[in-house]
């Protein structure tokens, strides 16, 4: 499945109206790094879910949609940057070539929710505590070590953290 160019344009306008909607301190310069990083454009990832063009915007959105229906009680604003930015660390990771082939750069942090939470960060997104949590353990924490163990507890007693991994893990699994 690839998705057409008017549905990645679709899809572009969506998730940066729901992200002004967050007014977020910072979100201006995450959605210039969305621009440059090619979010919009690249897979999911090369061989697993959603590793057609578009396929990472696409799932993003996904996980927001699936997140904001078990979420109603939560702060909408936590639930749309959390869903839509806990793989943003993914965007640069995957790139196309001037001929349109599709390339992977390698990584040296263990794990991409804490990749993606460091990205936020040093873009200046202002995140909760409970937010940073919810991205950085979104997987849920097969790659903790022993002093992170205490972080990913608390991680796991949020009910934002819980609607973000279960919805992550529902969309992963059905593209
Ligand atoms: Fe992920
Ligand atoms: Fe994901």
């Amino acid at each position: 499945m690839e998705l057409s160019n008017k549905q990645i344009d679709i899809n572009r306008r969506e998730i940066l109206r729901l992200l002004i909607s967050t007014q977020r301190d910072g979100i201006e310069s995450v959605i210039d790094y969305l621009y440059s990083s090619g979010f919009f454009i690249v897979p999911s990832s090369l061989k697993r879910h959603h590793c057609w063009k578009g396929g990472l915007a696409q799932h993003s959105l996904n996980v927001c949609n699936i997140a904001l229906s078990f979420g109603k009680e939560l702060h909408r604003s936590s639930i749309v940057l959390c869903a839509l930015l806990h793989d943003i660390c993914k965007a640069s990771q995957l790139y196309y070539d001037d001929k349109g082939n599709l390339h992977h750069r390698n990584t040296y942090i263990q794990g991409h929710g804490i990749r993606s939470v460091k990205l936020l960060e040093m873009l200046n997104l202002t995140l909760s505590n409970d937010e940073r949590r919810a991205i950085r353990w979104h997987m849920g924490g097969y790659y903790a070590s022993e002093d992170e163990i205490a972080d990913l507890e608390m991680a796991k007693k949020s009910k934002l953290w819980e609607i973000i991994h279960k919805a992550d893990l529902l969309d992963a699994e059905i593209k």
